[in-house]
């Protein structure tokens, strides 16, 4: 049953591409992107990815909103609305909904640390220890090490204050909560990744890191590398769990799809870039290997930032930039669980909020009990063995629900958003909806063939490569 109460519209197209621009800009583009480029070498990777992101992520984001925008509901209901009676395309709109707590709860963690990082870094408490003390902040994720207990209560205390602040601006509603913080957060969060780029052309990295970066390598890009570019354009973009399709539910039935797809897809990858072309010069001016890991942000980045002249000024630029990437997206997160009660249930938005922030809180817990982590290790890259759990890496809570949310559940729902919009909605109206509003309709075509065809073979390539059938491609020399 699709529910009678007014919803909310965002106040303009502008108001809608910040939002979704703070959806898709998130922990991935300035933490992920950096650090999984710096693994792959960098060059062949950052290129195949800019494929992946035209070729599979953009069809996607548009096949969401369109979903949204035509049915003027969150993912369940939408389903609903666009299939026949008793149909189980809905399950996609299911999956959406727990994919959402399944992400913000480990999110959240993350956010947590990027606060915690803000905070040192604002108190200069950064500038006060020596470089080798600053690994241990950030534990290791190894279940022995005593050093990740004595971080545990500090992490829980910062995703606690995480999800406060996000459950506080949902509250506020479409309009009132989320469009007015996208608009406040995300010119802020331009204007400080500028400001640091500016900072990065200074140092004497900068030219290696632009070769590093765009220069033609691909000595350690393999094919496993290649389909965790794919499954990072799902995450990046916010795809494949009906985020879009909550943010699109807002839009008027004559808002131009095309060109809001493309805006925030582009400004999403122009942001990965621009994140790159900040922490390598900084990395590489500091004597700093490119290749760390999930530590390149949390541990190397603070490294050079304490031998830095005005390193604190620099690191709370940075840290503030964090926070408040991953918070416009954690708002995203937790608006998709909460649109599913206000639809679907009926429940007033407060309630709806503060219930579903509230579970996430504490499904997060032992997500922040699990200290450091191989945070998004265990993703497509090195994912080995029967169900695809890399050997050895102490998988953890935190670890697997990355695991599950990356590997399976977002390419799963995203293969059912291509499926269901380029085989099941009825073609005229699917035609119409494309062309509503958009100047940029001739590009139908090209849309629905990617949807048919290319998203349905990469996803099922991602799959195989989650449950290690790929593996053997690894021994291959490129
Ligand atoms: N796109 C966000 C990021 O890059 C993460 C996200 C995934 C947000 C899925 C919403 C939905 O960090």
């Amino acid at each position: 049953m699709m529910s009678t109460i007014d919803r909310g519209h965002w106040s303009s197209k502008l108001g809608f591409i910040l939002a979704a621009a703070g959806s898709a800009v998130g922990l991935g583009n300035i933490w992920k992107f950096p650090y999984i480029t710096g693994e792959n070498g960098g060059g062949w990777f950052v290129l195949i990815y800019l494929i992946c992101i035209a070729c599979v992520g953009l069809p996607i984001m548009t096949a969401e909103i369109f979903i949204g925008r035509t049915a003027q509901s969150s993912p369940v209901g939408a389903f609903r609305a666009l299939s026949r009676p008793g149909s189980p395309w809905i399950g996609v709109g299911w999956l959406g909904v727990a994919t959402a707590f399944v992400i913000l709860s480990y999110y959240s963690v993350v956010a947590g640390w990027a606060m915690h990082y803000a905070w040192l870094s604002i108190s200069g408490a950064f500038a006060r220890i020596s470089p080798d003390q600053i690994a241990p902040i950030f534990a290791t994720g190894d279940l022995s090490d005593p050093g990740l207990y004595e971080n545990a209560p500090l992490n829980l205390l910062w995703h606690i204050l995480f999800m406060g602040l996000t459950i506080a601006i949902v509250i506020g509603g479409i309009r009132g909560g989320v469009e007015r913080w996208a608009r406040i957060l995300m010119p802020v969060l331009f204007l400080f990744l500028l400001v640091l780029l500016g900072r990065a052309m200074t140092t004497e990295g900068f030219a290696g890191a632009l070769d590093f970066v765009f220069g033609p390598h691909s000595d350690k890009l393999t094919p496993a590398g290649v389909l965790e570019a794919l499954g990072h354009a799902f995450f990046t973009l916010s795809l494949g769990m009906g985020a879009m399709i909550t943010y699109g539910s807002y839009l008027k039935s004559d808002d131009d799809l095309v060109t809001t797809s493309i805006t925030v897809s582009v400004l999403d990858t122009i942001i990965a870039l621009v994140a790159c072309m900040v922490l390598f010069p900084i990395i590489f001016a500091y004597g700093m290997e490119p290749s760390a890991g999930p530590g390149l942000v949390f541990v190397s980045l603070p490294i050079a930032f304490a031998q830095m002249p005005a390193g604190s000024f620099w690191a709370t630029l940075f840290f503030v930039l964090l926070t408040f990437a991953a918070l416009t997206s954690a708002i995203s997160l937790l608006e998709v669980a909460v649109s599913y009660f206000i639809d679907e249930k009926g429940w007033k938005r407060s309630r709806a909020t503060l219930l579903c922030g509230g579970v996430i809180l504490v499904l997060g817990i032992p997500s922040a009990l699990s200290g450091g982590t191989e945070l998004f290790g265990a993703g497509f890259q090195s994912a080995t063995g029967a169900l695809g759990i890399k050997e050895g890496a102490g998988l953890n809570w935190f670890d697997f629900f990355d695991y599950l949310a990356s590997n399976w559940m977002l390419p799963l729902g995203g293969l059912g958003i291509a499926l269901f919009v380029a085989w099941r909605v009825g073609g005229e109206a699917r035609e119409q909806g494309f062309r509503a509003g958009t100047q940029y309709g001739r590009l139908y075509w090209a849309w629905i063939h990617l949807l048919r065809y290319v998203v349905p073979i990469g996803v099922v390539l991602v799959f195989l490569n989650a449950i290690g059938l790929l593996g053997i491609l690894d021994e291959i020399a490129w």
